[in-house]
Order: C-alpha cells, then structure tokens, then sequence
C-alpha cells in the first residue's frame, strides 16, 4: 500500500450536524468476570478506600469522564433478582450465576453501584430484568429507587441507609431478549408486550424516567431488522431510547479491512435510523426514539469456552480482552462515527468499564490502561457542543470486504459557548505518512491550541504491566495557522485530535 498524495479537510463552523449528547461517552459494568470484584470492588486491594472501591480504579474512571454507567447487565441481568443486593450484606445469598457459570456473592449491588456513581459524578443506568423477572419486580425497583420513603420499596431503601431517593433517570428494558443465548429469551412481539407493561408501571412510579428499549443483539441476526421494527411498533410511545449492540473482530486478521470498520458502523446505524423513521411515520407520531447504542467494542481474541464460563467459582477471568493499535484505530473511528451520526445516536456505552473486554485491566495492587483507554479518554474531554459535517477529500485504497475506502476517517466538534473546537482524524495506512491540509471555513482559529497523538508502526502492538505507556498519546508541535489553513503529517496507523478556539 502506498499513497503519495495529500488530503484536505474543511471545518466550517456553520454545518452542524446535531447537538453532541454528553450521554455517547458512557461506559457498562456487568456482574461479569472481574469487572464488580477485583475491577471496581475489591476490599483486599491495598488500593481499596473504606466502602471497598478501589480508588486507582475511581481516578482513572474520572480521568476518562464517563457520562453514565449501564448496570448489572448485560446477560446477568436476565436472571439477576435486584432484592439479594440490597440490605445487610451478611444476609445477602450466594447464588449461581447462569449466565457466566460463577458464583454471585452479591456483596455489591444497587445502593452499592450508586454510591460508586457518586464518587465519579456519573449518571447511573439501570436494567430491569425482563427474562426470568416480572414487570412487577421491575415496578418495585423503580419504586424502590425513585419513591419518596413512605411505601413498602421505598421504605426498604431508607431502611438499608438511603431515606432519599436515587432518582435513577434511565432504565434499560431488559438485556438482548431476541438472543436464544439470553434467559428468559422472548419473541419480538412477546417481548414488545411485556416491555410495554414494564414501561407503563415504571412510569407510574416515576414519570421523568427515560426508558430504552431493547433492540437486536447486533446485525447478524436472523431477525434483524424485524425484532426492532416489531418491538418499537408495540413500544413507540412507551419509550425514549432503542438500544444496539456490536463486538467488531478482526478474526481473519484483514487488518485493511478491519481498520475500515466505520463504513458497517454506519451501515448499521443507517438502517436502525430507517426502522426508526418507518415506525414514526406509521405510529403518526409526533414522538421521537432515538439511538443508545449501549454495548460496542472490539472483542474477538478473549472468546474461547474460559472467557465465558466461570466454573462456578467467584470473579473468574473472564475475556479479558488485551487491546493493541489497530483495535486503538476502530474504537476512534467508532467515536467518529457517534459524531457524524449525532443526530440519532444519544446515549453509547463502552463494553466495558474494568477488566472483562475494557480499557482498563487490575491486578490486585495495579492498574494499567489499555490502548483504547486513550482515544475514549481524547473524545470524552474534548468533544463538546455540536458535531460538524466536516468535508474530507483523502486518497484512498482497496480493502478486500468494503473495497475502495478512504484513508481518512474523520469528525469534529464545535462548541459555541466556548469557542472550542476538536478534530479527531484517523490515518488508515498501515504504511504511510499523509500530509493534511487543515482549512477553516466561516470561523477560523488564530492558533491551534494543541495536537495529541496516539500512533504505533506494529497494529498488534498493546501496553503492559512492565511496557505500560508504549501506546499512549503525546503531544506534537501544533502547526501554525495561516489565512485559516494550516498543514499536518499524519503517521501511519495513527489517531489526531487537534484541538482549537475558533473566533
Ligand atoms: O458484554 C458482554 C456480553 O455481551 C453482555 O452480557 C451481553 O449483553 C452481550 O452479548
């Protein structure tokens, strides 16, 4: 692969796409593996603070400024009975996770995953299970975390040390119900109706609560798009978000082809946007249902029988996936692809936060941070206000499963409030440098006010314990800005952001 030309990007100040909702830079935790105990929960760590909490976990969790975290599950859910993780802990039942083969101890649940939310300024997300739980239990939590003190639920959460609400705000329907994997698994329409009844209780316990819907597990599946266009058909009104979800693998190791991925990103969204549209128009609703795509992430090398069934034992290891470059490269241009898709996409949850398939790996006294730490991290603290509809003209090559792509993948950030702009620019090429030409349109900056990048020459290249920093971001020399045009050599197999104020 060689490409000896130069690219142009245009940034113009005036094409928003759509506001940017904070609520796309939002992770998952799962009653999974070592993601509860030993990821965030872990009393025998010379890290723990005194609720348990491991405080090196907390700091690098506000460092990559989660807006909201999804919680207990994931496939957990459908069997999780929210009452044993609340009360005094002695009296809390070691259960049988079906899920995952493990044990449950049940030593950190919902008052728990709260007051963790509290110590990281992150909005909580809840599930209700709708596989083996029914649309009362699902009621009575709502009841339990959003009632003033003074019914049978709510008195149970003053009781356990908690006399004022949670005020829980978003609340997923159930897990992956049109997965046969799932318990509790249900037909589309099935799973409409008893979403739709789950929703109407929720709400009569609390009417401001936002409620997502479940859609298909990804778009492999037999019933996909159907499952969406049933379930939303049945729950247009009830519901606020439609949930999506996605594992991208790089199994055949076609790493062109992988580091392509945004065009099936995109695929994806633009029909689920189609599903969407098609139910507005026929419900004749003025209502609108946006996007949570609320499990992505790469996941294919942690996969075989061990990562998912834990052998009846407690925090086992389960997919631990290891992040290296190219994986760093998807999960940036999956963050692109939230801004260019802003308009439909509001709320997206990293899968996820701690061990299992996450940026950040334990040990019982360590912590490191994967490849993909970083590029969540870059978006998260600098993508604000709107997305820009940035025109990108980039030479191009050939990739066996999407053909010509471009070398580019690329978004950007306005925020008018404050001045501040952000460009997240990918360089696909495994190979070459690509000089960029960077040009203002309407609102140009006198200076650009700083240039992160993150790059690596080997795409399987990760961090590790004794390497932990051989893939992180560093700063390089901003280029200087003339008559709203400035120039960039981009590294192959590399990420940008360019950061400046527009006036
Ligand atoms: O994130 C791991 C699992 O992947 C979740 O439990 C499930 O929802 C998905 O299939």
């Amino acid at each position: 692969m060689s490409h000896s030309s130069k690219a142009q990007i245009y940034i113009d100040s005036n094409r928003t796409i759509s506001s940017i909702s904070p609520l796309v830079f939002s992770g998952f935790l799962e009653h999974m593996g070592r993601a509860i105990y030993e990821g965030i929960y872990d009393p025998a760590s010379p890290h723990a603070d005194a609720n348990g909490l491991r405080t090196d976990v907390l700091a690098a969790l506000r460092e990559i400024n989660y807006r909201s975290i999804r919680y207990p599950g994931g496939n957990f859910l459908s069997g999780y009975r929210w009452l044993d993780g609340v009360g005094p802990r002695d009296q809390r039942p070691r259960r049988r996770d079906l899920a995952w083969q493990s044990i449950e101890t049940n030593q950190f649940g919902t008052n728990e995953f709260i007051d963790f939310c509290k110590q990281i300024n992150t909005e909580p997300m809840l599930g209700v299970n709708l596989g083996t739980g029914t649309i009362q239990e699902a009621a009575d939590l709502v009841e339990y975390c959003n009632a003033p003190a003074e019914t049978k639920f709510a008195q149970l959460r003053a009781e356990h040390g908690y006399p004022d609400p949670h005020n829980v705000k978003y609340w997923c329907l159930g897990n992956e119900m049109d997965g046969p994997w799932q318990i509790g698994h249900l037909e589309a329409e099935e799973y409409g109706l008893k979403a739709r009844e789950a929703a109407k209780m929720m709400r009569w316990h609390d009417p401001d609560i936002n409620l997502i819907l479940c859609g298909s597990s990804n778009a492999y599946m037999p019933t996909y798009p159907d499952w969406d266009r049933t379930a939303l058909e049945i729950c247009w009104d009830a519901v606020d978000y439609h949930s999506m979800h996605h594992y991208a693998n790089n199994r055949d190791n076609d790493t062109s082809s992988f580091l392509a991925l945004a065009a099936e990103f995109e695929g994806y969204v633009d029909t689920l946007a189609s599903v969407l549209r098609y139910v507005k128009a026929k419900r004749r609703s003025k209502h609108d249902v946006y996007l949570s795509w609320d499990e992505w992430n790469v996941w294919y090398k942690a996969t075989t029988p061990s990562d998912f069934r834990g052998g009846w034992t407690e925090a086992p290891h389960l997919s631990e996936e290891i992040y290296n470059v190219e994986d760093m490269l998807v999960v940036a241009q999956w963050m692109n692809v939230f801004l260019r898709r802003a308009d439909v996409i509001k709320i997206a949850c990293v899968a996820q936060s701690v061990n299992v398939i996450s940026p950040l790996h334990t040990t019982r006294d360590g912590i490191l941070k994967h490849t993909t730490y970083y590029p969540i991290m870059l978006f998260s603290q600098l993508a604000s206000g709107a997305a820009l509809d940035v025109a990108v003209k980039s030479p191009r090559y050939e990739t066996p499963k999407f053909g010509d792509m471009p070398l580019l993948d690329v978004s950007a950030s306005y925020d008018e409030t404050t001045g501040k702009s952000a460009l997240f620019i990918v360089n696909r090429s495994q190979t070459d440098s690509l000089p960029v030409e960077l040009n203002w349109q309407a609102l140009s900056p006198r200076a650009i006010s700083a240039v992160h990048q993150i790059s690596g020459t080997n795409p399987k290249a990760v961090n590790s314990f004794e390497n932990p920093f051989n893939i992180a971001p560093v700063r390089v020399a901003p280029p200087v800005v003339q008559d709203g045009r400035a120039e960039l050599v981009l590294p192959p197999l590399s990420f940008t952001v360019v950061e400046t104020d527009l006036a």
